[in-house]
């Protein structure tokens, strides 16, 4: 058994786990998924709410998990199984290590067209009249292309993860992120100094609450679940990786706060632009397949920018997918005894098979886009995975910390080695009353929300 600290890899710095951790938290769902998002549910009054359930519900839930994590040193089966010996709460971690299989499946399908798309944007944008919605669809609807760079993508995802925590998830994250970071400052610059791009900032800004409805707060709360990588176990098991020492109140703050930063910078870097440019924002996930190729298309060097953009949108997702595998790779690591190279490429191979459907949806299982009838497979992985798993498995973490665990534990545990800032008597109501009362309403109206339309 792989208890205490025996045995178990440790990050090699805190600097490691921020930036790993915020390489988790920062990918698709911050630059794909936040400003469609936004685009499709009124602009700054959807970002207003998203920050509400970043401040209740994704700090304190990032905290709990990462307790969970560190005072366990398990993956989160395992860390149930420590802290509730005997009882089906590992259940929960279950479920967790299950929603990452999910995600990182179609994860990879999405993660795949942005690969395609850092050679596709030079030819798209280079030629005048060229329907970039038609580009985006003949490229989803080949049967083999996006498959091909979705294995791609998988590859280097087992590769790194194969190498191991500080060798190959640290050593990965540490070259990646500031990469990431420069290749971002680059693109907002590019975007915010376009003649007009004064009115997407203007949007991007002025809240209109008017169109507020149920979904949109399980969108809110369903997108911070996803962005932050809560309630599926990555901070169970990064948060595993972590030494007696390190400050769990104050790096749990980092990450949140550079996600929310990156999450909200994106939109500057994508809105003006395609206000700028006299685009639509509401386009949905085809934002920024179609409308920013087309933007691009349009800017001075916009071929040179649209390639960084479509590079740094993939070193965005590998730092994501590394946490997604982690997760399932140390669950099988820790309860089942399997060396890491042969639990990371099993897991790996099984979850790109499991990811083909999701792909071959816009070709080959087009089928069900009957006129009546319509379903759109990814769609369905990922309202599945982040309006349901992800909110379902932080509120069951909430409730076990808040009633069955005890938050005074909690408590002692993130104040081990934190100088300064820790967690007092208001993360307990907010875990115990606060996280479960909004998450449990807010699936229900949403839920109801989305049935009734
Ligand atoms: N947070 C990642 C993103 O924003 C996605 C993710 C979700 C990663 C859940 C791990 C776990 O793209």
């Amino acid at each position: 058994m792989n208890t205490g600290t025996n045995g178990r890899e440790h990050w090699a710095t805190r600097t490691g786990f921020i930036l790993a951790a915020s390489g988790s938290a920062i990918g698709l769902g911050n630059i794909w998924r936040f400003p469609y998002m936004t685009g499709e549910h009124g602009g700054a009054a959807f970002i207003v709410i998203y920050l509400i359930a970043v401040c209740l519900i994704g700090y304190p839930l990032l905290v709990n998990e990462t307790i969970i994590g560190r005072v366990s040193q398990r993956n989160p089966v395992g860390a149930f199984k420590t802290l509730a010996p005997g009882s089906p709460w590992w259940l929960v971690g279950a479920l967790g290590v299950f929603t990452g299989f999910v995600i990182l499946s179609y994860y990879a399908v999405v993660a795949g067209w942005s690969l395609a798309y850092i050679f596709k944007v030079i030819t798209v944008s280079q030629g005048a009249g060229i329907d970039n919605a038609e580009v985006f669809s003949r490229h989803i609807s080949n049967i083999w292309q996006p498959i091909g760079w979705q294995a791609l993508f998988m590859i280097l995802t087992i590769a790194v993860i194969s190498a191991g925590v500080v060798k190959g998830i640290q050593r990965c994250v540490t070259i990646l992120m500031p990469i990431f970071f420069v290749l971002l400052v680059l693109l907002i610059l590019r975007a915010v100094t376009l003649p007009g791009a004064g009115e997407g900032i203007a949007y991007y800004l002025k809240p209109d609450f008017s169109e507020v409805t149920g979904r949109t707060l399980l969108g809110a709360v369903s997108q911070a679940f996803f962005s932050l990588s809560l309630g599926m176990g990555v901070f169970i098991t990064y948060g595993s990786y972590l030494h007696e020492k390190d400050e769990i109140p104050k790096s749990s703050g980092a990450i949140v706060g550079l996600d929310t930063v990156v999450a909200l910078l994106a939109g500057f870097a994508i809105f003006p632009a395609v206000f700028a440019l006299g685009f639509e924002p509401g386009a949905g996930p085809g934002l920024v397949f179609i409308t920013l190729p087309a933007v691009f298309a349009q800017m001075p060097f916009g071929t040179f920018f649209g390639l960084l953009f479509f590079f740094l949108l993939s070193i965005a997702a590998l730092t994501s997918a590394l946490s997604l595998l982690e997760v399932v790779t140390a669950w099988l690591i820790d309860e089942r005894g399997w060396h890491r190279k042969k639990a990371s490429v099993v897991m790996g191979v099984t979850i790109f098979l499991v990811g083909l459907p999701a792909s071959l949806g816009y070709s080959v299982f087009n089928c069900f886009s009957l006129p009546f009838f319509e379903i759109d497979l990814l769609d369905t992985y990922d309202l599945l995975a982040n309006s349901i798993l992800l909110p379902l498995g932080g509120l069951l973490t909430a409730i076990f910390v808040g009633y069955v665990w005890g938050t005074e534990k909690a408590i002692k545990e993130a104040s081990k080695g934190s100088t300064g800032f820790t967690i007092g008597k208001w993360w307990a109501v907010l875990i115990r009353y606060v996280v479960p009362i909004i998450i449990a309403a807010i699936m229900v109206t949403g839920i109801l929300d989305s049935l009734g339309r």
